[in-house]
């Protein structure tokens, strides 16, 4: 075995040893743990902050069983959690900041390895962007998705949430039962039961293989993700002496068939920044062409919320991510290396398909269409996308007048008025919602319906923005337009009454608007006043990168490796 890196604190003599040791002997610790047994690191994202993460201590627990058993020693320590239903205005303005705090906390201490534990959205790609860019062997254990909810005798999840507070503003929920379905959703631990965006990050990583077969479906009320946490424990103790560490995981195969997995299971569009951010900092060459190009030819297997009606509940009942990436296996790199020592090919063949009407065969899906499509023309050329499987396949080629929400306040002060020229034809446009004009590019993209169309029965029409949406929303929504808004591309210049042109099969977004009236319109364009004139938002405007490009820190590009350069003692 390799030198381990916290013998470099540990394993000294003298002064030094005795700094590094003492103070660590408040807890009660043997001298024996500090003689060259690999450390390992609980990366724990747990807050009452963030509700999906609230159970991640006694997880934590079962970790440091396993990384005992196993000869390890184990050391927890928080970084910043990222709670999405809390935090304002957005978590996305801070995934970038908790992937600071991981790298930063990785590499400074005595680890050898180490235990991501990530739950609710944003705190799964946040660790795991860090990591990366220290990459030492490493292993995510997901907190696991909630129980199905249970509402009059109806499973339920987040995606109602949409469904029920548009019925509650049409008058066809009254006030009470809003109330009482708010109680019945989430009645368990664990992030949001369907496939929104947690459910995708834990797939993700399963799929990349940095996890352990079955991590991402296993409830967070269920026994066995307690035996979960603590096969992953023991794991990590292994990795260490094999010095798998995590560029030997992420290579290009990784994140080709992470993108097929997640068409394949009907991910949330966040996947695109997050893997593209992923990609970044380990290394690995990937463009949005790449999520297009690869989910093209894969279909719909997994009938799960929003794309179709199942939750993770049943998504793990029916064989969970092992048994969908068993039916890909044709088309995946089956002899790439994972986590658990053993290739893809190795860890799901054999997963039994238990329930065919929640996971489809290749050769008899659950929708033929699936994945992002990226769309591009004059007002985006670097690019937007769409979730065609939870999109109106009649709106996939429209034409409509645009309606423009300058920002969200514009769009909230208006989008009920029952002047507003709009009809079903029309196409909702929302600007300033981007990573730099929000800043931080929040869910906004999927925004409700005009109340008098909804009245009119209407439940679905083109929107386009430069923001993101919720994994648990759907509609033909166009989302990440980069340029963005705030950056004074073409995107800014659209007017009330432009025409614009969406053809998703031709894979085409256009404005029809002539280069002259263009060119006087731009002439003209002022950037909003953001106010945001120091701390941490101020550096985020500054160095944050477009859409298509992950919405990463310039600077944190990349990776720095664990060595630590300099030494205070
Ligand atoms: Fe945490 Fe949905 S709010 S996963």
């Amino acid at each position: 075995m390799k030198k381990l890196r916290s013998q470099n604190w540990f394993g000294k003599t003298g002064k030094d040893g005795f700094i590094y040791r003492a103070w660590m002997k408040n807890q009660g610790i043997p001298t024996d743990e500090f003689t060259g047994k690999p450390v390992i690191g609980i990366c724990n994202t747990w807050s009452e902050l963030t509700p999906c993460n609230a159970h991640f201590r006694e997880l934590a627990e079962s970790i440091k069983k396993g990384v005992w058993e196993a000869g390890g020693f184990p050391l927890e320590f928080p970084v910043m959690s990222l709670g999405e239903v809390l935090m304002k205005p957005t978590t996305m303005l801070y995934r970038n900041l908790a992937s600071m705090d991981a790298e930063e906390s990785i590499r400074a201490n005595p680890l050898d390895g180490v235990v991501l534990m990530g739950g609710c959205d944003k705190t799964t790609p946040s660790i795991l962007m860090g990591a990366c860019s220290v990459d030492i062997p490493s292993i995510v254990l997901s907190g696991g998705p909630m129980l199905n909810g249970k509402f009059r005798g109806r499973d339920i999840g987040t995606t109602q949430l949409w469904e029920f507070s548009e019925a509650h503003r049409k008058g066809e929920m009254t006030q009470e039962d809003f109330l009482e379905s708010e109680a019945c959703m989430c009645r368990s631990s664990g992030h949001c039961a369907v496939m929104g965006t947690a459910s995708t990050m834990a797939c993700m990583v399963e799929s990349l293989g940095l996890s352990l077969p079955h991590n991402a479906a296993i409830p967070a009320a269920d026994s066995r993700r307690k035996v979960m946490a603590q096969l992953t424990g023991r794991r990590i103790v292994k990795m260490v002496e094999e010095d798998l560490c995590l560029s030997k995981i992420l290579t290009r195969e990784a994140f080709e068939d992470a993108i097929m997995v997640n068409a394949a299971i009907g991910g949330s569009t966040n996947f695109v920044v997050h893997l593209l951010a992923i990609a970044g900092r380990i290394g690995v060459e990937l463009s949005l062409d790449d999520f297009d190009k690869l989910s093209a030819k894969i279909p719909l297997l997994a009938n799960l919320s929003p794309s179709g009606q199942y939750m993770m509940e049943e998504f793990y009942y029916a064989g969970g991510l092992p048994a969908v990436m068993q039916e890909m296996l044709p088309v995946l790199h089956k002899d790439r290396p994972t986590v658990s020592g053993k290739t893809i090919a190795e860890n799901v063949s054999g997963a039994p398909y238990l329930d065919r009407k929640v996971i489809a065969p290749m050769d008899e899906p659950f929708k033929p269409a699936s994945g992002i499509a990226v769309v591009r023309g004059n007002l985006c050329e670097h690019g937007a996308i769409i979730k065609p499987s939870a999109a109106t396949p009649a709106l996939m080629q429209h034409t409509g007048k645009a309606v423009v929400f300058e920002h969200i306040e514009d769009y909230k002060a208006r989008i009920d008025d029952p002047d507003l020229d709009v009809d079903e034809n029309s196409i909702l446009v929302l600007k300033n919602v981007g990573p730099k004009g929000y800043p931080g590019m929040p869910e906004v993209g999927n925004m409700g319906m005009p109340a008098k169309l909804l009245a009119k029965g209407v439940t679905d029409m083109v929107r386009i923005s430069d923001g993101r949406m919720s994994g648990t929303a759907f509609g033909t929504v166009f989302l990440h337009v980069s340029p963005e808004a705030a950056t004074g591309g073409t995107f800014a210049l659209v007017q009330e009454g432009d025409l614009i042109a969406v053809d998703v099969p031709a894979r085409s977004i256009n404005l029809q608007v002539s280069e002259e009236e263009l060119a006087k319109r731009r002439a003209q364009w002022k950037p909003l006043e953001l106010g945001y004139d120091r701390g941490y938002t101020k550096m985020y405007i500054e160095h944050v990168e477009q859409a298509h490009q992950g919405v990463d820190f310039d600077f944190l590009k990349g990776k720095s490796g664990s060595e630590v350069k300099r030494e205070s003692h």
